[in-house]
């Protein structure tokens, strides 16, 4: 019996949410989404890089950023797909998913499966393919369907190299962020649920993948994986990162780095 569902801090969540939503655009969830933003980014640290330009992806550069370790511990389990496909999964079957999990119909965890569950079921963006993966049979298969079934892919994360227990660090771009080959990628995102979720997406539009050596002054090493979407053209006015970039739909590409917790798979390079 699965229960409990993960507790996100804030930053967390608006890494969750930008990842999930960072290409792509629902222009109501957007809405609600920059609203919310708006609300906590005017008391947040402004030294925080969410969204960035490639010209901050260069050795030596500062990369205040908050990317705390992903804890195993806290994660929820991973389900075979024989056992993840007997759970009903649909806002239809609402009432039967918070029976299944003895969540009372009035709960904070009722109201957060809610979200989830419709988080899962909004349409894609024109140019985007997504899945909700209740397995990681499901997830791989999805990836499969993205590339092909001839394609070999390999499996990016941000990594942390060292322990670490802060959340935020002033860390420096070591080296020259090195650009992984990515004619296609598949980016997928845990979802707070009390199983694992992988919310995977992917787009038709150009995105540039590196990996991005980070370290801080205390001895923190971390290998980011950084996303640069090139054609912003079809995102909401709304999204936030054109307000924290300055910048107009199309006007630039915007990247962001991949939380700790979030896949990214991008075909292996044949030579
Ligand atoms: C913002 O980050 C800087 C850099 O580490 C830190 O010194 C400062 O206390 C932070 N401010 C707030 C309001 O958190
Ligand atoms: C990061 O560290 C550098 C060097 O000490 C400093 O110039 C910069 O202002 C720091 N940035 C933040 C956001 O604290």
């Amino acid at each position: 019996m699965v229960s409990g569902l993960a507790s996100l801090n804030f930053l967390q969540l608006l890494f969750l949410l930008v990842s999930a939503y960072g290409s792509g655009v629902n222009a109501r969830e957007m809405t609600e989404l920059a609203a919310h933003s708006a609300s906590h980014m005017d008391q947040m640290n402004h030294s925080l890089k969410i969204f960035f330009t490639m010209n901050e992806l260069k050795a030596g550069k500062f990369f205040p950023t908050s990317l705390p370790m992903n804890d195993p511990s806290t994660s929820p389990p991973l389900l075979p797909r024989e056992e993840a496909d007997l759970i009903p999964f649909s806002s239809q079957e609402l009432p039967q998913i918070l029976d299944y999990f003895s969540f009372s119909h009035d709960s904070t965890q009722a109201k957060a499966i809610e979200d989830a569950v419709k988080r899962c079921e909004t349409n894609p963006i024109k140019g985007e393919t997504k899945l909700c993966a209740t397995s990681l049979e499901s997830m791989f298969d999805f990836v499969r369907s993205i590339f092909g079934l001839e394609m070999d892919f390999q499996v990016l994360s941000t990594t942390h190299l060292t322990k670490s227990i802060a959340t935020y660090q002033n860390y420096t771009i070591l080296k020259v962020p090195k650009e992984i080959y990515s004619p296609k990628m598949v980016a997928c995102h845990t979802v707070p649920y009390p199983y694992a979720i992988f919310y995977c997406h992917s787009q038709e539009t150009e995105t540039k993948i590196f990996s991005v050596p980070l370290g801080a002054e205390d001895g923190d090493r971390v290998e980011a994986v950084a996303a640069c979407h090139m054609d912003t053209s079809h995102w909401s006015p709304d999204h936030i990162s054109f307000r924290m970039l300055g910048i107009k739909p199309g006007s630039s590409h915007v990247c962001h780095l991949f939380a700790t917790d979030n896949l990214v798979f991008v075909p292996k390079s044949t030579h």
